[in-house]
């Protein structure tokens, strides 16, 4: 018997088209092709006002910065403490790289994880151990990569788990994870559910932080042996602290878990800056903590902290975390560093002086039709409206250069287009009082229906 042919690597058997042959949509005209359609996508972004630009910067991060020819007092970063250009940390990643070179070569599972790592860790985990008991860190190269980590793992945790009685239906149903996430929650922690959507069956049911009782009894009927309650801590776009006590008394009375992601706690709240759990003053063992490196610490990287069986698992099961080279460990060495400053006296006086900005951007803001959010942290956003208005005030401002961007849909609900203001230890009174007479005029301006 003839043996069937095999193709050729790299050769496609099937017959060729030719561009008149092929079906097309009555929409799409047979020539265009994906540079057309690319094209045509990104003027529908322009037209509905979604199209995303960068600018690019000629100086470090900081109060002040410029792009291009032009110099901004800026109040869009997430520096809060104003440690991202300081003296001491760029000595520490200098010395760093002197001690550990510049790539780290691997993943931290193959030989990519040093000494500076595991120090870092260490210290991470004693920050939060008041709060969690027996915490163990795990680091990330950020926490975009932390929460999808820790998503796709918790939710696998039953499943592996229960796998010999899973012939049993009852144990194949509770199973099942539930997943309870805040409706405000980071596009990170959300993508980390959709990712874990794909590897396995799972529950998700979204709350609003202001009113619980959704959640409460969600959590009351449900028979899962894995119940997981996801929020961010100070809400990115918001500025404002999510019922932390009041989602861990839940966690407690349904035996669920409580993941918090503090990006923008962590260096800020609490005394010594050791973040919302501090602030908090909250302790158990169901709290799953993650917080930034690249934010208030001004360097870069996230971690995660939990109990030892917790952190082993994600460690286990993260897949970002075991396929992805090992951030470079001269970062972990200057993350030392800033963590030092961050908890010190100097440290605690960036923190004052923050909340003294705060204090004065709350008192003097007051607009006609324009909102403030009632944010009581760095994050100060201004509910502008429609997404055309949030660009043409964002415009006016930068004209007289102060740098706040448009943040539009999806990133938040259609209609509450804002400019999300951030201040940083750096700014002075000053500052934050031009910055409002600067949008007061753009205020008026655009409702006066001025160009
Ligand atoms: C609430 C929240 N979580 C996670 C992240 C992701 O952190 P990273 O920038 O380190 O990837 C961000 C980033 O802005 C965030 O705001």
């Amino acid at each position: 018997m003839q043996e069937p042919q095999q193709p050729e690597l790299g050769h496609d058997p099937t017959p060729k088209q030719s561009p008149e042959q092929m079906p097309t949509h009555p929409l799409f005209p047979s020539t265009m092709g994906a540079q057309d359609l690319a094209k045509r996508a990104l003027q529908n972004l322009e037209l509905s006002g979604l199209l995303r630009l960068r600018r690019v910067a000629q100086t470090p991060t900081g109060s002040a910065q410029r792009f291009g020819p032009e110099n901004f007092t800026t109040f869009c970063s997430n520096d809060y403490l104003g440690l991202a250009n300081d003296l001491r940390i760029k000595q520490a990643l200098i010395d760093g790289a002197r001690l550990w070179g510049v790539g780290s070569g691997a993943s931290h599972l193959i030989s990519g994880h040093t000494q500076a790592h595991e120090d870092l860790e260490a210290r991470l985990a004693a920050w939060q151990s008041p709060h969690i008991p027996g915490a163990q860190a795990l680091l990330f190269a950020n926490g975009y990569a932390a929460n999808v980590s820790l998503m796709g793992a918790l939710a696998s945790l039953a499943t592996f788990a229960l796998r010999p009685a899973l012939q049993d239906t009852q144990a194949q149903r509770s199973s099942i994870p539930s997943i309870y996430s805040a409706r405000l929650n980071h596009a990170s922690i959300i993508d980390g559910i959709r990712l874990a959507k794909q590897q396995g069956p799972l529950e998700l049911q979204l709350f609003d932080t202001e009113d619980l009782g959704p959640l409460e009894r969600g959590l009351a009927a449900d028979t899962s042996a894995l119940k997981i309650i996801v929020s961010d801590t100070l809400f990115s776009m918001d500025g404002h602290l999510a019922p932390v006590h009041a989602m861990l008394e839940l966690a407690e009375r349904f035996d669920a878990l409580l993941v918090l992601d503090d990006a923008h706690g962590f260096g800020v709240l609490g005394e010594l800056g050791h973040g919302a759990l501090e602030h908090l003053q909250v302790r158990s063992h169901r709290i799953v903590y993650m917080g930034t490196l690249g934010k208030a610490a001004g360097v870069s990287g996230a971690f995660v902290c939990a109990t030892a069986a917790l952190t082993q698992w994600i460690f286990q099961k993260s897949r970002p975390y075991i396929y992805s080279t090992a951030s470079p460990a001269a970062l972990a060495h200057a993350t030392l560093q800033s963590l030092t400053l961050i908890e010190g006296a100097e440290g605690q006086l960036r923190r004052a002086h923050l909340h003294t900005l705060i204090e004065c951007w709350r008192s003097q803001a007051q607009f006609k039709r324009w909102q403030l959010s009632p944010s009581w942290s760095p994050i100060q956003p201004l509910i502008v409206g429609s997404n055309g208005d949030a660009l043409r005030a964002s415009a006016i401002i930068q004209a007289a250069g102060f740098l706040t961007v448009a943040i539009r849909p999806p990133t938040v609900a259609i209609g509450t287009s804002r400019l999300r203001i951030t201040f940083c230890a750096e700014h002075t009174l000053d500052d934050v009082a031009r910055l409002i007479t600067a949008l007061q005029s753009a205020e008026s301006q655009i409702l006066s229906g001025c160009p």
